[in-house]
């Protein structure tokens, strides 16, 4: 699996999803050249969640103009019936949402079958147990601090207790992201809480320099997360 994610540290994740579709390789470009970890592309399909994005074409399309690890989030009703085009595509990691199964294990079996790394990801108020039987297999968790579907939405800071109690249960080699409203502010709070892999849409695309925006937002989180260990 890539050192990207078993290795600790902090990594910074912009979602393309607050990006200007018509210049989606220059946006990317720009993160990429300002030092991004992972691109995180939020796949909706309007059942799951009440919006619809994009899907395996434009992951394809994009492929070519970044070597950016592309950590996608499946917002969908079928990840056993999409797996495959994502990771045909070059999605390196599918993270799929509890709620949509009651096998879990065959989601995580099904896309670990395809080479891809596996993520699992729970709504605000899915509880930790929901996971509990695939905790200890997959590569990383994501909780989403808003509700999923829209970008620029306000942080909640309710989940948090579930990211401390994930950092807790979590090996040092599996990640723990967090996605929604994270900003330079919220970042130092989801990372004082466990958080390692810091989600951002609006907070990069929506601001004057993004590249600046991801130094600013891995600065904030390296120094919460020093504190964390002091
Ligand atoms: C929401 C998506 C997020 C979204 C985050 O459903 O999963 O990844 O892009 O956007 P911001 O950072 O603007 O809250
Ligand atoms: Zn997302």
């Amino acid at each position: 699996m890539s050192s990207l994610l078993t290795q600790p540290g902090i990594r910074i994740a912009p979602s393309i999803l607050a990006a200007d579709f018509g210049r989606l390789a220059e946006a990317i470009a720009v993160v990429e050249k300002a030092g991004a970890d992972l691109l995180h592309l939020d796949v909706m399909d309007g059942h799951f969640v009440p919006n619809i994005t994009f899907g395996p074409p434009l992951v394809r399309a994009i492929r070519p103009c970044t070597k950016l690890f592309f950590d996608t989030h499946l917002m969908i009703e079928d990840p056993l019936r999409y797996a495959e085009p994502f990771v045909k595509a070059g999605a390196d990691l599918l993270t799929f949402h509890t709620e949509v199964t009651d096998e879990p294990r065959k989601v995580v079996d099904h896309i670990r079958a395809l080479g891809a790394g596996v993520g699992v990801c729970l709504n605000p108020t899915t509880p930790v147990s929901s996971i509990e039987s695939i905790l200890p297999d997959v590569d990383l968790v994501l909780v989403m601090s808003v509700w999923p579907g829209f970008g620029g939405q306000a942080f909640m800071p309710e989940v948090l207790p579930k990211v401390a109690e994930l950092r807790q249960r979590l090996r040092p080699d599996q990640r723990l992201e967090i996605d929604g409203g994270i900003d330079a502010d919220t970042v130092e709070r989801a990372v004082r809480a466990g958080a390692d892999t810091l989600v951002a849409g609006s907070a990069v695309f929506g601001a004057p320099s993004p590249g600046e925006a991801v130094e600013t937002l891995r600065r904030r989180a390296q120094h919460a997360g020093r504190e964390g260990l002091s």
